[in-house]
């Protein structure tokens, strides 16, 4: 088991809110911060020559790193700079069934996801609804998979009600009809253990801003190997080909590899920081971080039970991870007096969120709580 309250010396902005805000922003952790500095010592001290002497290597390193946390292998991951890109160049290369248009998405998923195929020509979009709000059963999207369906494009963890979907029932509904499952686990990395193997998805998504504490600009994305020489995104650039420095114009040889899916120069600083949170997370271990939130949110839910608020998020402790949502009627107003208070929570339409960092304390779980539930009630009753 970890030590909680020495790994919480490495995030100094846990000393002065109770954070309640991880899956949005995870907080910055000192070796990230020593990462930033080290990026611009490097770039300062060495020009060009950085991007091979350091930057390169590091980009590899990168990748090697958001391989080992999607168990994934060599060569079928690539970096993004955020899920939305990750996404759209998915979209429009994965070798998706000829004669197929529907792609299939949960109605409680991420706005994004919905985004990238309702801007794409040719592809009818359906959504799978939600019986309770909070909740959508694989058997829900195995009901609706059919022979039309190209694509079942879904989030791992719903970002407004904290439910951890059985994506491996959803993979095996989408491959029995001859589609393809597409997974964005940008609210699951680095707080549940992910295989993309074992939950045998065709894509996965992700990135280190939420749960994995690396700052913006490090999105990442995995293709099934055995598809990558088939993906062939519509917008490209000269990182995603064989061999960038030929500077070949005149025709596009596409890397091997999931590089293939990169696109032009990376943005190298936002990657140090990212590199720097993954290793955190991946020393700590991300089955420990994912039982330490399933005690904290686990004991939210029991606050907000006790004082009567309504929740979203489901009681089961296999089906959530890190985040949980409260009716609110006012969420921003509630969110505004809490950051006075010193307390950093989050606010969605009609709902108040609440992700506690791994390292918050059971004695500041309980202060910030007290404060939490004070706010909502107090706006619920005027
Ligand atoms: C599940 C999920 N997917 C995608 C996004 C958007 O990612 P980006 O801003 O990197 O495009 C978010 C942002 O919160 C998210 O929670």
């Amino acid at each position: 088991m970890s030590d909680w309250e020495a790994l919480r010396n490495e995030f100094p902005l846990l000393d002065r809110y109770v954070y309640f805000n991880a899956c949005s922003l995870g907080p910055l952790p000192l070796r990230g911060k020593a990462a930033l500095a080290k990026y611009a010592q490097d770039w300062d001290e060495q020009g060009t020559p950085a991007w091979f002497t350091t930057w390169l290597p590091l980009l590899e390193r990168y990748r090697e790193k958001v391989g080992e946390l999607l168990n994934a292998p060599a060569g079928s991951t690539a970096i993004a700079p955020s899920v939305s890109v990750a996404l759209t160049t998915l979209a429009s290369g994965l070798p998706l069934p000829p004669g197929r248009h529907t792609v299939l998405i949960g109605e409680l998923d991420f706005p994004t996801i919905g985004h990238q195929f309702l801007s794409r020509p040719g592809l009818e979009v359906e959504f799978v609804p939600s019986e309770d709000g909070m909740t959508i059963s694989p058997e829900a999207f195995a009901e609706r998979i059919d022979s039309r369906t190209a694509l079942v494009a879904t989030t791992h963890l719903f970002y407004t009600t904290g439910y951890l979907q059985d994506v491996r029932a959803i993979a095996d509904a989408a491959h029995a009809a001859g589609a393809l499952c597409l997974i964005d686990g940008y609210q699951t990395c680095g707080c549940v253990p992910i295989d993309v193997a074992a939950m045998d998805c065709d894509a996965f998504t992700g990135g280190c801003l939420k749960w994995v504490s690396g700052g913006p600009g490090n999105a990442f994305l995995y293709v099934r190997p055995s598809l990558i020489p088939q993906v062939r995104p519509q917008g490209t650039g000269w990182f995603a080909t064989r061999d960038p420095f030929s500077f070949t114009l005149r025709e596009l040889t596409w890397a091997d590899d999931a590089r293939r899916l990169e696109t032009g120069t990376w943005a190298v600083g936002c990657n140090y920081a990212g590199l720097a949170g993954l290793e955190l997370v991946l020393e700590v271990g991300v089955a420990n971080i994912q039982e330490r939130l399933r005690d904290l949110t686990g004991r939210i839910l029991e606050r907000c039970d006790e004082a009567g608020v309504k929740t979203f998020t489901p009681r089961e402790r296999s089906r959530r991870c890190g985040i949980v949502t409260l009716e609110c009627d006012r969420p921003e107003e509630v969110e505004a007096s809490l950051h006075a208070e010193g307390v950093i929570v989050d606010s969605r339409p009609g709902r108040v969120r609440l992700s506690p960092h791994w390292c918050v304390t059971e004695e500041e779980l309980e202060r910030g709580m007290d404060l939490v539930l004070q706010e909502v009630q107090s706006v619920s009753r005027s």
